[in-house]
């Protein structure tokens, strides 16, 4: 349809029609049993005189159901404008790959493309319409339960995965009305909920705005940039108002700053929340602030639906407002061709009855690119025959999907156990409960210990204080310990966990994150080398839990503290070394990477027209194919704020065979020296600058004595 005929259509709409197109709400409201549910389900009698004319349904997982709504919806719709489906496709669909932040560990955005690419098809066969993904938050804060959802720690990195997760699920965007088999994506949560107090779930925020737009915008503007069609304010606040309500966030920052086009809908309930904030008296004000903030859906609070029509009757809001954000509902419909074609060509038949082999495939390759080798005395791969016990409470477990799982099947996933059953070694039954007696092990060469965190432990409404690894399990593994057997630790979690008290006992750790389906035959590959754990942490590992928040690229102090020399007056914890167990872009290869030959092309300085090319040779001195994430960080030494020692702007995941060398090239331009200064704008500074190559943030090779200069001929000219 052009933009006149829906501009015609919101014209031909009665104030009720159009209060239902911009509300959005669960199957259970058309009376029907089944549909996710994911916040708090309140009941608004209002909704039952807007049902007939209701914008969006989300949370429905089948295409049997979406068809039937549809139908319905439309036999008794008088402009016959179909509803919009909309559902939480976080890391998959059916099949279920590695969780966000494990997708963050592959430094992958081709392959993460492809995992959004598939996951789009999967959704799009069974009515989805559009997907709350992919969440951005930039996470600092491993308490908080929500870093499962995204892809960690680094701006850059969250900016290059987020652009990739957009264009895997929508494809060209101008084209999704006849790309059947994508779907539409909503980046989220716009913005800062990431830094929430004490990593207490739904907290308070307080963030400035020079870190906002340094740390927490470029990974929405990238997804932005990249087409996102719609944004959802996160619950959190911004200088004090909810995101919800904030008009500075949703005008200023989103519409004006980073041009964004599409549909602003909220997070679940958030409207009505603006009560509980103590911004909004009642439903009618809390409809009445976020509405003019620029909230364009009200998803499940119930507030347009009972507020709008008497703020319209008394004036106190223009109905052309609530005329815009309706005719942005009715855009995106458009945009999916759904006026063309309600149903996107999907029938009750054709059903999606598994996931298929080429889902499975692309799942297994998605476990390899994100499991962290983190520790390997020698022990991994395991040789084919080698007599293993396969311990713990992760071992024989199919609750290894994670958070938002969205359709997939615990019985169609594979447990680790069922994974190296079907391996090259022997696995040894085990009697339970392990009682760590040295006789029960005679026949086993390696013990493979299953651990970590349940899938309840993350996600949403799931922060924790304490992130070691279970007093259980540590116990488990002393025991295991004694018998002199090589422990090998497959940990399983939401988020990154202490693994401190566990370190003395165990020979190999292997950080699996919430694999997804396909998690035990992958990982079962791994443990035997026929697929290589090529992940790098996307969040810090922690020393203890009271580092939080941790992450590399914090900003520099008056005072730094030494872990070797620790002298009082500085910045540290006394009973806590400073920095990270394990660093960001940490990750062990199964061979040995050697680094050596930086060199700096030219003169070694650049200017904004020229760039610097930085290169830096790399062997594998093992005899196995490994694959390599050579990282490149950069930052300004001296800056008009303070800023991080360096931070990462470019790297290469590359394949490098037996013995195989590669000279690897970076191009460092003004562009990666840019920062925001006091007057928030980004711009880089001419003076001294550090680029650090190395395989993780720690453990780099400084490059000094580098600037950027000014380009006198052009200023000359
Ligand atoms: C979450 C969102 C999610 C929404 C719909 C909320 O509770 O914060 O991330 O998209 O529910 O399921």
């Amino acid at each position: 349809m052009e933009l006149e005929a829906l501009k015609k259509l919101v014209g031909a709409m009665t104030l009720t029609e159009k209060i239902g197109q911009i509300s959005q709400l669960t199957p259970q409201f058309l009376g029907r049993q089944d549909g996710a549910i994911t916040g708090p389900l309140a009941d608004f009698p209002e909704a039952a005189a807007f049902v007939e004319s209701l914008g969006s349904i989300l949370g429905t997982t089948s295409r049997e159901e979406v068809v039937a709504i549809q139908r319905e919806h439309l036999a008794h719709s008088r402009l016959k404008i179909p509803l919009i489906f909309m559902q939480d496709v976080i890391h998959g669909y059916r099949t279920i790959f590695p969780i966000p932040l494990g997708l963050g560990a592959t430094f992958d955005p081709a392959l993460v493309e492809q995992i959004a690419q598939y996951s789009a098809k999967e959704a799009a066969l069974d009515g989805i319409q559009v997907t709350f993904s992919p969440m951005v938050d930039l996470t600092r804060d491993a308490r908080w339960g929500r870093v499962l959802e995204g892809t960690g720690e680094d701006p850059t990195l969250n900016a290059a995965l987020a652009a990739a997760m957009v264009r895997g699920y929508q494809g060209d965007p101008e084209q999704l009305a006849q790309a059947h088999e994508r779907i539409a994506a909503c980046v989220k949560h716009f913005v800062g909920y990431g830094a929430v107090a004490g990593g207490r779930d739904y907290d308070t925020v307080d963030l400035s705005k020079i870190s906002l737009q340094q740390d927490y915008l470029p990974a929405f503007a990238a997804a932005i940039a990249a087409g996102a069609k719609l944004v959802m304010p996160a619950f959190t606040l911004f200088e004090g108002v909810p995101a919800t309500a904030n008009s500075y966030l949703l005008q200023e920052v989103l519409r004006e700053e980073l041009g964004f086009q599409g549909l602003v809908i909220s997070d679940w309930g958030a409207v009505g929340e603006l009560i509980s904030h103590g911004v909004a008296r009642d439903q009618s004000q809390a409809a009445a602030l976020a509405l003019t903030a620029g909230v364009e859906m009200d998803m499940m609070s119930g507030a347009y639906i009972s507020g709008l029509a008497d703020l319209v009757a008394t004036k106190q809001i223009p109905e052309h407002i609530i005329d815009a954000a309706v005719l942005r509902v009715l855009r995106l419909k458009n945009d999916l061709g759904l006026f063309e074609d309600p149903y996107r060509q999907i029938t009750p038949t054709a059903a999606l009855t598994e996931p298929s082999s080429t889902g499975r495939t692309l799942a297994q390759k998605a476990v390899a690119a994100s499991t962290v080798l983190l520790k390997n005395q020698q022990v991994l791969p395991l040789q084919a025959g080698t007599r293993v016990a396969v311990v713990g409470p992760y071992a024989d477990n199919r609750q290894i999907l994670g958070a938002w799982h969205c359709a997939g099947h615990y019985d169609e996933t594979t447990t680790l156990l069922a994974g190296l059953q079907a391996s090259s070694l022997e696995v040894v039954p085990m009697a339970e409960p392990i009682l760590g007696d040295p006789a029960d092990f005679t026949n086993v060469d390696v013990i493979i210990a299953a651990l970590g965190e349940g899938e309840l432990e993350s996600g949403e409404a799931a922060s924790k204080g304490d992130l070691t690894i279970a007093a259980p399990q540590q116990e488990l593994l002393r025991k295991l310990a004694r018998t002199g057997k090589p422990v090998v630790a497959v940990v399983f979690a939401g988020r990154p966990l202490v693994l401190e008290p566990i370190e003395s006992s165990v020979a190999a750790i292997l950080y699996a994150w919430f694999p997804g389906t396909e998690g035990g035959s992958a990982l079962a590959k791994i443990l035997t080398g026929e697929l290589a754990p090529s992940g790098r942490l996307p969040m810090s590992v922690p020393r203890s839990s009271a580092q939080m928040p941790l992450y590399y690229n914090q900003l520099r102090t008056g005072r730094p503290a030494s872990n070797k020399t620790p002298v009082k007056y500085s910045s540290r914890l006394m009973d806590v070394l400073n920095g990270p167990a394990y660093g960001f872009g940490f990750g062990l290869d199964y061979g040995a990477v050697t680094y050596s030959n930086l060199r700096v092309s030219g003169a070694g300085n650049l200017t904004a027209q020229t760039p610097l090319t930085v290169s830096v040779q790399v062997e594998n001195t093992g005899d196995r194919t490994v694959t390599e994430v050579v990282q490149c960080y950069v930052g300004p030494q001296v800056a008009e704020v303070a800023r991080p020692r360096y931070e990462l702007k470019h790297w290469q995941k590359i394949e490098l065979s037996p013995r195989g060398q590669a000279q690897v090239t970076f191009t460092v331009t003004a562009a990666d020296l840019a920062y925001v200064h006091r007057d928030l704008q980004w711009r880089s500074d001419f003076g001294a600058f550090t680029i650090a190559i190395g395989p993780n943030a720690e453990q780099v090779t400084l490059l000094q004595g580098h600037y950027l200069e000014a380009n006198l001929e052009k200023q000359e000219g």
